[in-house]
C-alpha cells in the first residue's frame, strides 16, 4: 500500500483499529523518522484514546485507557543492545490491550509468537510517502493484513 502524505497513513491506521481485538499485537518496523508514532497516533484515534499520544522512546511504554481497548505502546529502541527479556513485556502481550511496539528488532527472546507485522518505509523520491507492508504472523491477523 502507498499513502501519499501523513494524514493518508493516519486515516489507514485508523481504519484498522475497529477491527482489533482484545490482545492484538503490532510490531512496527521501520527506519527512524518512518512513521511509526505516527501510524500509532491514528491507531489510537481509531480506538477513540482522547490523550495525546506521545513517544515512549524514554519511558519505554506508555498506556493509554481512554479508548474500546487499551493502548500499550512500546518503544524499545533504547534497548538496542539486549535488556527487552527482563521488561516484562510479554505481560502486555498477554493482555486484554492492543500492543503496538516500535523497533521489535530488539524484542529478542521477548518476541511474541503471533502478531501483526506493520512494515513503514520511505520513499527516496518523495519526502511525504510511504509504504506500508502488513504481514501476518499467525492465523488470527490474516483478516486484519488484508485490510485496506
Ligand atoms: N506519509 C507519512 N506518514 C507518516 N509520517 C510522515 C509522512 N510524511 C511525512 N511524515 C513525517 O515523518 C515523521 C514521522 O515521525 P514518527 O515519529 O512517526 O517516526 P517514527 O517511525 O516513530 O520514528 P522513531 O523511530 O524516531 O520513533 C513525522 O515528522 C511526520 O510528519
Ligand atoms: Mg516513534
Amino acid at each position: 500500500m502507498e499513502f501519499a502524505n501523513e494524514s493518508a497513513l493516519q486515516a489507514y491506521a485508523e481504519r484498522l483499529a475497529p477491527q482489533l481485538q482484545p490482545g492484538a499485537v503490532l510490531l512496527l518496523d521501520g527506519d527512524l523518522g518512518a512513521g511509526k508514532t505516527s501510524f500509532t497516533k491514528g491507531l489510537a484515534r481509531g480506538l477513540g484514546i482522547q490523550e495525546v499520544i506521545k513517544s515512549p522512546t524514554f519511558t519505554i511504554v506508555r498506556e493509554y485507557e481512554s479508548g474500546r481497548l487499551p493502548l500499550y505502546h512500546m518503544d524499545i529502541y533504547r534497548l538496542e543492545h539486549g535488556g527487552a527479556a527482563d521488561l516484562g513485556l510479554e505481560e502486555y502481550f498477554e493482555g486484554d490491550g492492543v500492543s503496538v511496539v516500535e523497533w521489535p528488532q530488539f524484542l529478542g527472546v521477548a518476541m511474541p509468537e503471533a502478531y501483526l507485522l506493520v512494515q513503514i518505509t520511505k520513499d527516496p523520491a518523495d519526502d511525504a510517502k510511504r509504504i506500508v507492508k502488513l504481514t501476518a504472523h499467525g492465523a488470527k491477523y490474516q483478516a486484519l493484513a488484508a485490510i485496506r
